[in-house]
């Protein structure tokens, strides 16, 4: 049986492979690997496209996150408040710093619930993360008042949210500082690995600019501890030649998203609710259902793929077992990581594979 792919990247690049190969070219011909020109000129793009004033592009959105929360001077002994439902590079981010996560549950759209947030904030809260999942915009302007009250700065991590629109306003335009994922597989990807940062502070971005190459401006010259976490020049190529696409193709996302949220009318199975005022970019399309391993199975057996995003809230995660959390603190978090499944979603899917996925759903009977 042919199976209907979760994504297919490679139908993706059919459509701009003349353009990579030819800007490809240029870079290798220029020797432009590590940061240089095509980078800067990536970066004054994705800045004009979030309607940021600045923009610096990184290896990974893990080192994106990280280094902007060092440029807001995040350090040892601050606590930031990260969604227990993100993927666990947002809290990442918060320990590179030194800096203590806390987790806070997500509300019926599955982001930041505001009211937990603002409960959550103790006189060491420095930042929120508020994070795009799925390419749905958390709720910017009621963190972003929650913030301005208490005197703390609000960070967007909008890895999976590129050209979402809050109140008609791009994401990574609205937060004092954003961090973006270019992972191959995200609305905007490399073919490699890719992050970068947005913001409207000057002062901040050369920061980012100096940390991301070894903490120097001048060559072998390093005014404080660096990283090399600068982006590379092919990358930034691709990433170019697909910001000019990236618009059609959201809305061939809204468009598997329509029709999924029109004809799958099965019981059993809750679908995602957008944001009065957002317009998501869909990275994900995330029902839930009871059995939700039951559901994947049945997909399987219809040739649907389908993938759990995620399996495991943060505060639950091994990793953080120093943190003293445990089952039942983030209720929303656990019984939304019990449920979930992510269904088909990209805009090359043709309408047969649609049909064939809204159908496999509505064939489900627990
Ligand atoms: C919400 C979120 N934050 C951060 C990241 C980290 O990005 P990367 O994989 O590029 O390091 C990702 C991507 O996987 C993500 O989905």
């Amino acid at each position: 049986m042919e199976q209907v792919p979760f994504l297919h990247l490679g139908r993706q690049y059919l459509q701009i492979q003349d353009d990579v190969k030819r800007e490809w070219d240029e870079v290798l011909a220029k020797t432009a690997f590590a940061g240089g020109p095509f980078v800067t000129r990536f970066e004054e793009a994705f800045a004009q496209y979030c309607q940021a004033k600045y923009a610096a592009g990184v290896n990974t959105g893990t080192s994106a996150l990280h280094l902007a929360m060092m440029a807001l001077g995040i350090g040892p002994g601050d606590e930031v408040i990260v969604p227990g439902n993100t993927f666990v590079a947002t809290a990442w981010g918060v320990s590179y710093c030194g800096a203590t996560p806390v987790f806070v549950d997500c509300d019926e759209y599955y982001n930041l619930d505001t009211t937990a947030t603002e409960a959550a904030i103790t006189s060491k809260t420095k930042a929120i993360a508020g994070v795009h999942l799925y390419g749905q915009p958390c709720k910017l302007d009621e963190l972003k008042t929650i913030a301005t009250r208490h005197q703390i700065y609000l960070i967007e991590d909008a890895a999976q949210a590129h050209g979402a629109l809050y109140k008609g306003a791009r994401v990574g335009s609205i937060g004092d500082i954003s961090a973006f994922s270019f992972y191959p597989g995200k609305n905007l990807g490399a073919y490699g690995e890719g992050g970068g940062i947005t913001t409207d502070r000057k002062d901040w971005i050369d920061h980012i600019y100096r940390l991301r190459n070894h903490g120097s401006e001048q060559r072998y010259y390093h005014d404080e501890i660096g990283y090399n976490m600068r982006m590379d020049g092919l990358q930034a190529t691709v990433l170019e030649v697909k910001l000019q696409h990236l618009d059609r193709w959201n809305d061939g996302r809204r468009e598997v998203a329509a029709q999924y949220l029109k004809e799958i009318d099965n019981p059993l199975i809750h679908l995602p609710k957008v944001l009065p005022d957002a317009v998501p970019v869909w990275h994900l399309f995330v029902v839930t259902a009871p059995d939700r391993d039951g559901l994947m199975q049945h997909l399987a057996s219809k040739g649907v793929q389908s993938a759990l995003h995620y399996p495991v809230p943060c505060h639950l995660q091994k990793a953080y077992n120093f943190l003293g959390y445990s089952k039942g603190d983030l209720p929303n978090s656990e019984a939304l990581a019990a449920t979930c499944l992510s269904l088909p979603m990209f805009a090359e899917l043709t309408h047969e594979e649609r049909d064939r996925v809204v159908d496999a759903v509505n064939s489900y009977k627990g």
